[in-house]
């Protein structure tokens, strides 16, 4: 595998792609799928070296949404279509369980045909339960990096064997489960790519988030080199190869890259799009690199821009709750 990763070239590579897109039309015909990101905390007690959240990143304004303000998202997200809200946030504790008990509750009452997404990091197994009982149907953990002392290296405060028994964890609870990982980060291997791969065909995950690194210059990684698009994309074909079910997103980071970075992982293996349902004012805040795109686009201007990009690609918009079929094969 790794072998085959550092040769991917020319017809190599655009062979791959084109298999990766045949297992995609397979499993999920050209439908694209699209989710309602609300980042409602960008508070975070975790020191990732990469990530412009860290604890130690004393540069960036705070902020915090209240559940009232993160109900009215989702209404927005609701009238423009959207039938998954995904909430994302640092590691922020003062959203203890009770307090996202209380709004995944409401959340469910108020909008019961759409699914709910968590990605908020790590917790116990009675909070993930507690969560899951309220009605949270997914949740996102990028297990980030499978090589163990990369992991360590980019992680000071949390523990290679913890990430992958939360993973496990929630997968035990129920949830339909999303990992994945940064590819080009300082000191990745071909080799580490490849056990990122054979991490996710023995975890068999619902989801995978896969990202380029992209430096954020109040990080410790600031003069390092960024993860490429082309490498990116072969990482996704892979993923769709080896996981065909999975539910694959075009990530943010893939549209900052490049330009046409979504279009392009769209055509490579990917059927998720997630755009940003956060409130105009707290979008530059949620910076976990530099030059994020949409942080200035109104969420009605993303799902109109949307549109036409999966348009161009070739594909078509499903605003249904697009479950995993790994999930629909298990219930
Ligand atoms: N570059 C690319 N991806 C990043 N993430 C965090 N920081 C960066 C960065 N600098 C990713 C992590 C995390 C997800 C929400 O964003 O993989 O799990
Ligand atoms: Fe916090 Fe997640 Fe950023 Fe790590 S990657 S610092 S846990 S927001
Ligand atoms: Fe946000 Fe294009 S997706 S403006």
């Amino acid at each position: 595998m790794a072998d085959l990763i550092s040769h991917l070239e020319g017809d190599l590579r655009r062979r791959l792609h084109d298999l990766a897109h045949k297992a995609r039309i397979t499993a999920y015909g050209t439908a694209v799928y699209l989710r309602g990101l609300i980042e409602f905390s960008n508070i975070c007690k975790q020191n990732c070296l990469y990530c412009g959240l860290r604890s130690g990143n004393r540069t960036l304004s705070r902020y915090r949404l209240l559940p009232e303000e993160i109900l009215d998202c989702c209404r927005e997200g609701y009238a423009l279509g959207y039938r998954t809200f995904v909430l994302q946030s640092g590691e922020d504790d003062w959203y203890t369980t009770d307090k996202l008990v209380q709004l995944i509750t409401s959340v469910k009452q108020q909008f019961p045909d759409a699914a709910l997404t968590l990605s908020v990091g790590e917790r116990d197994d009675e909070s993930y339960t507690r969560l899951y009982a309220a009605g949270a149907d997914r949740f996102l953990l990028r297990h980030e990096t499978a090589s163990a002392p990369l992991y360590r290296a980019l992680h000071p405060t949390m523990e290679y064997a913890d990430r992958r028994d939360r993973l496990r964890a929630l997968q035990r609870i129920g949830y339909q489960v999303g990992a994945g990982f940064m590819v080009g980060l300082p000191g990745q291997s071909a080799a580490d790519l490849a056990d990122d791969l054979l991490y996710l065909q023995e975890l068999q995950p619902d989801m995978i988030g896969i990202g380029p690194f992209l430096p954020h210059r109040d990080t410790p990684l600031r003069d390092e080199q960024p993860g490429t698009v082309e490498n990116t994309l072969d990482m996704i074909a892979l993923a769709r190869l080896m996981v065909p079910d999975a539910l694959i997103p075009a990530t943010t980071a893939m549209g900052t890259a490049h330009p046409n970075g979504r279009e392009r992982a769209l055509q490579a293996g990917a059927n998720v799009l997630m755009p940003n349902l956060s409130p105009m004012s707290v979008r530059a805040k949620y910076m976990l690199y530099n030059n994020k795109i949409c942080t200035g686009d109104e969420s009605a201007q993303c799902r109109f821009c949307l549109e036409q990009r999966v348009k161009s690609a070739g594909f078509h918009v499903d605003m249904g709750r697009g479950d995993s079929l790994k999930h629909l094969s298990r219930s």
